[in-house]
Order: C-alpha cells, then sequence, then structure tokens
C-alpha cells in the first residue's frame, strides 16, 4: 500500500527561486538561508519519495478573479512554470502522477471534501521554489507532484480547523492506494508577512517560531487559531500558513521533528522550514 512516509514545510519566496536560477545561492544574503536546506537536500536524496502531495497556493497565475477553488487537486500529467511577469523560470517541466491522484480525488470527494479537479494548469513559485529548495537544479524533478492548489488569497480562505481535516483525508486516501508508494506531503508559504498598506514588511519571529513548535508533538492547539489571529499576529499573507495545517493533519495523531530552520530576513519575510515524520 501507499504510505505517507514525511511532512516538509517552507516557506515558498519568490526571490529564492531568483537566486537559484542565477546562481547567487552562496551570495551573503541568501548563504545563511539555503544553508539550513542542505540537511534536507541530503534527506531527500536518500529518501527518494515516489509521489509528493505538494499543497501550495497560486498567486492570480493559473487562476484569477474569474475562478476562485478554495480546494483543487491536479489531476493531469504535466505542469509548466507559469510565466509570473518575467518568463517562465528555467526549471524542468513538473510531472504528476494521474493514478494516485485521481485516486484521492475520489477519496476525498467521497469523504465529503469537494475538491476541484484540475486537469491543465501552470504552476507558480508556490509549487517550484519549495522543489528548488530541497532539490537544487537538476535536469528532471526526481519525484512526481500531485499539487494541491488552496486558495489563502481571496477572502473567504478555508480555516485552519478544515485544512487540517482535508490532511487527515488525504491521509486516509493515500493509505487505501494499493501500489506501494512512498509519499511525502508538503505544506508551503508563510511566514509571518505583509506585502502590502500600511504594515508591508511585518515580521513576528516570536509567532512564527511558537507556530514552528507547534507542528511538532501530539497537539492540536494549531487547528483552532482564527483567521483574525493570522491577520492580527503575522500581517495579510501570513494566512498562507494554514497550508502547512493540511501536511500536518496528514500526519497523523503525533510527528517527530526531523530537521528545523528558520532564519530573518528573507526578501520581505521569514524563511521558516521543518521535516517531520509520524511518530506513531
Ligand atoms: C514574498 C513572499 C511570498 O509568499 C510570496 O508569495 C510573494 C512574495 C516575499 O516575501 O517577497
Ligand atoms: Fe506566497
Amino acid at each position: 500500500m501507499a504510505r505517507i512516509t514525511a511532512g516538509v514545510a517552507t516557506s515558498h519566496v519568490p526571490l529564492l527561486g531568483v537566486a537559484v536560477d542565477q546562481g547567487k545561492t552562496g551570495d551573503a544574503y541568501f548563504k545563511p538561508i539555503f544553508d539550513g536546506y542542505e540537511w534536507t537536500k541530503r534527506w531527500e536524496a536518500e529518501q527518494k519519495p515516489d509521489v509528493i502531495v505538494l499543497v501550495y497556493n497560486d498567486h492570480a497565475s493559473a487562476f484569477d478573479m474569474k475562478i476562485i477553488p478554495t480546494f483543487a487537486i491536479g489531476c493531469g500529467e504535466r505542469y509548466k512554470p507559469a510565466d509570473e511577469g518575467w518568463g517562465p523560470r528555467p526549471v524542468p517541466e513538473v510531472i504528476g502522477h494521474p493514478d494516485l491522484a485521481w485516486h484521492i480525488a475520489q477519496s476525498l470527494i467521497l469523504d465529503d471534501f469537494d475538491m476541484t479537479i484540475i486537469n491543465e494548469m501552470d504552476v507558480d513559485h508556490g509549487l517550484t521554489v519549495p522543489l528548488s529548495m530541497m532539490f537544487g537544479t537538476p535536469a528532471a524533478w526526481p519525484v512526481k507532484i500531485i499539487p494541491i492548489a488552496v486558495n489563502v488569497v481571496t477572502y473567504p480562505v478555508p480555516s485552519g480547523n478544515r485544512c487540517w481535516l482535508l490532511g487527515e483525508a488525504i491521509r486516509r486516501a493515500v493509505q487505501s492506494f494499493p501500489e506501494d508508494l512512498n509519499v511525502q506531503v508538503w505544506g508551503t508559504g508563510g511566514m509571518s508577512h505583509q506585502l502590502q498598506g500600511p504594515r508591508a514588511g511585518l515580521i513576528n519571529a516570536e509567532w512564527d517560531n511558537s507556530f514552528l513548535d507547534g507542528m511538532i508533538g501530539e497537539s492540536d492547539a494549531l487547528r483552532n487559531i482564527p483567521h483574525i489571529e493570522y491577520l492580527r499576529e503575522t500581517g495579510s499573507e501570513g494566512i498562507e500558513m494554514v497550508m502547512w495545517l493540511i501536511m500536518r493533519g496528514a500526519l497523523g495523531r503525533k510527528t517527530r521533528c526531523l530537521h528545523r530552520h528558520y532564519h530573518v530576513p528573507c526578501s520581505n519575510t521569514a524563511i521558516g522550514h521543518l521535516v517531520l515524520e509520524p511518530a506513531e
């Protein structure tokens, strides 16, 4: 049977994609950020996951005000890097796993989650930057990807609790797929940041670190954080962190931390990164 072996969380700051694409990861500004991913790069090379269920958000690249799916699952064969205004990133195409994706879609929908099914879309920095952080610059990504796109851009966005429950349902879906696959779930976005308005540049390191603490162990307190707390404490874009709770929900009752990294500054935000495994 397929099994979820680990969860990875990371910010998806677009500037880091630029640093990778322009060969600047060793520059003084970027080095402390990228150094925190060296452990994970080695670990991923050993783990060799078959599939990543990659929870991310689109930033008005594939979707816009015409269509706003709350939760969408990519069931396609492949996804191209999106043109976000300065040409697509020079990274490999993302290869899907349609059989597992359709199985997860069916399982989730019969489990009362009304997913939007996407067969064609381009994927933006929300998905490609985490791949670059974990795998560097290979000629082809070494793993198949099932994108789960979450609306965290246009209000109303889903609650943290709903995200956690979706993660639990993803766990049931993966565990009922008959093929023997090593599956990771990634949650991306965050940490505290606000990109516009009078509070632009807001970073709340204390809150971010207590969120990282809450992802580890058996507490499920994070699922009950209300939207207004994200907004007040972490700025208007900090709400991206509800996507981490989908990954956390997918790991079961208790987690163990294998690796943790936090660094300020990283563009307008903090870089936050966790590698977790199910602890029972
Ligand atoms: C930044 C962070 C994001 O999560 C994003 O989607 C865009 C920009 C930033 O800090 O620059
Ligand atoms: Fe973002």
